[in-house]
């Protein structure tokens, strides 16, 4: 059977998941479509999927913008550093992050050691649209967002550049970019 938009079938995309053997970690700029492209890549590969954001809140039982707002960034990026390995120790198979994980270099050597890293790049206009649609990012609420994150593309782009496999997302479907991350950890295997 022929996936809809891909050139890949099922069976294709099944020999492919079987080779993969470790986690998949998912890195990019807020609004590049990491967690929706995870959770679709996850499908097609009939693996599991966790959103690091996710299991930091659970962990602290509150939400991204209290734990900014109650304890700063600093202590943010702490548990997301403990949170994230903790994720790949559990052998979880695909692993959206936050925007800002790959920066710390802890955490940033542990996924390249352990992972198969894959920066999901965006144009500006796309991530502003699309973070645009919620108002919990703490690091978009204090200024022009078009601005800061052109500011943070600025800065992370040589950290993201460190991650094996990169794909271009715009605005077309994530559904597509989720079978271009199959196609390119099948060449890079
Ligand atoms: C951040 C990105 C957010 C979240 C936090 C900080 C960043 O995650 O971790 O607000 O530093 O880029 P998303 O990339 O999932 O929006």
């Amino acid at each position: 059977m022929r996936c809809d938009t891909a050139a890949l079938t099922s069976a294709e995309i099944g020999a492919i998941a079987r080779r993969i053997d470790r986690p998949i970690v998912l890195v990019g700029l807020m609004g590049a479509g990491k967690s929706t492209v995870g959770r679709k890549l996850a499908a097609l590969l009939q693996a599991d999927f966790v959103d690091a954001d996710a299991a930091i809140e659970e962990a602290a039982a509150m939400s991204v913008a209290e734990i900014f707002e109650r304890f700063g960034e600093t202590h943010f990026r702490d548990g997301e550093r403990r949170v994230i390995a903790r994720l790949i120790e559990e052998g979880h198979r695909v692993i959206a992050t936050g925007g800002g994980a790959f920066v710390n270099p802890q955490t940033r050597a542990l996924i390249l050691e352990r992972t198969i890293a894959v920066y999901i790049d965006c144009d500006i206009e796309t991530l502003v649209q699309r973070t645009g649609r919620r108002n919990d990012r703490p690091l978009l609420r204090n200024g022009d967002p078009a601005q800061i994150l052109e500011r943070l593309r600025q800065e992370r782009e040589p950290f993201y550049a460190e991650a094996p496999i990169r794909v271009s997302s715009g605005s077309g479907p994530q559904h597509d970019t989720a079978l271009q991350i199959i196609e390119a950890i099948d060449r890079w295997l």
